[in-house]
């Protein structure tokens, strides 16, 4: 892969630039990638019919091949271009969520690309809610295949600087509206069987869909987390190693922290709700306090920034499994497991 020079371009996330949006999307025509904001993470995108520009998609985040990709439409009018079949229950959520954090698994068309699916016979695809983004696909006539815009293994990026970090050098185009709304992605819900399956939770939160179509379940057994490649891949994670405060207890922490200096570690704290008494003063914290979704929002930016300090350790606090606390819950134990030997790479 050549060198290339990586350009960062402003554009107003209300109002998209028109001369930004025509040149990213003649790059996007060409075959090449461009990084750019969703309301979710930044995503890296490519034209999603195009095979050449989707293989790029792998090499440039040294991401596996049997990892598919989510394919952004800018109206639900562009469903049936790449779903075969559209279940009366897609059209609900589509109604009820779209634009937004919700991708949907369907069946695939002809028309998508192998190299879009990893080979499956579905497909994923989402609308999303930010101007830029729905700008970007409107101009490139095309729908953009997009993974979230990070290094394989590294958590996703939520600033047009992280996405620098990560892919300089790799794509010429960065379009910087700015630190993305949700902070983390969307919920991955299969809706090719019934009841639907939440193969990876995210920004739509399991309780909203509930109560739009009822019961949907939880991909728990590995069978149904094969369906999702994505999520058997260690993700989010820091270079530091990462210990999860399940339980939120201030003391479990404050033990966490505790044995790491013990064993001569440097370490750092992401805390959200804890305020424990007596934190070592040689231990960096960081503090992302309000809401979950807050929460939610500043975390893979807590985790980049805490890991540019150089620590072997970041005692990260938990948040209780519901609402969006679970797709927090999932981020965070992901960025917490340990590498597997033969698999270390991620979305
Ligand atoms: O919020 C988001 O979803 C962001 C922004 C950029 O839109 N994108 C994103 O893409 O997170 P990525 O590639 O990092 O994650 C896509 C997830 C993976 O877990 C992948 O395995 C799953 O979606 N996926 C894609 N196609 C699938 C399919 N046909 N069946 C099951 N899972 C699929
Ligand atoms: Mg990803």
């Amino acid at each position: 892969m050549g060198e290339v020079i990586t350009r960062v371009v402003a554009i107003d996330p209300a109002v998209p630039d028109c001369t930004a949006i025509v040149e990213a999307a003649s790059i996007i025509q060409a075959g090449a990638l461009v990084a750019f904001p969703t309301e979710t993470v930044y995503g890296l995108g490519a034209d999603g019919l195009n095979p050449i520009a989707l293989g790029r998609i792998y090499v440039v985040k040294g991401r596996p091949p049997d990892n598919p990709l989510i394919l952004h439409i800018a109206s639900p009018d562009q469903l049936p271009l790449m779903a075969a079949h559209i279940p009366t229950i897609a059209h609900r959520l589509v109604q009820a969520f779209w634009p937004g954090p919700l991708t949907l698994i369907l069946p695939k068309t002809s028309s998508v690309p192998d190299l879009a699916t990893a080979g499956l016979t579905t497909v994923a695809v989402r609308m999303p809610a930010h101007p830029v983004a729905l700008a970007l696909i409107n101009a490139a006539k095309t729908p953009l295949a997009a993974p979230s815009a990070n290094r394989s293994g590294l958590p996703s990026p939520t600033t047009a600087q992280h996405v620098f970090d990560d892919l300089r050098g790799r794509i010429p185009l960065i379009l910087d509206a700015g630190p993305t709304r949700v902070g983390l992605e969307s919920t991955v819900l299969d809706v090719t069987c019934i009841p639907p399956v939440i193969l990876r939770p995210g920004g739509i939160t399991r309780e909203a869909i509930e109560a739009v179509v009822g019961h949907v379940q939880e991909a728990a057994s590995v069978a149904q987390r094969r369906r999702s490649p994505g999520t058997r891949y260690r993700h989010y994670s820091p270079r530091a190693r990462v210990v999860l405060v399940e339980d939120a207890q201030a003391e479990t922490l404050q033990a966490a922290i505790a044995k790491a200096l013990q064993h001569g570690k440097r370490v750092g704290c992401l805390l959200h709700r804890l305020e424990p008494n007596h934190l070592p003063p040689s231990i960096q914290v960081t503090r992302i306090g309000g809401s979950v979704a807050d929460y939610a929002q500043g975390l893979f930016s807590a985790l980049r920034a805490l890991d540019g300090l150089e620590l072997d350790v970041i005692v990260v606090e938990g948040v209780q499994e519901q609402g969006l606390g679970v797709a927090v819950m999932d981020r965070l134990r992901r960025a917490a497991s340990p590498p597997r030997p033969s698999s270390g790479f991620t979305e």
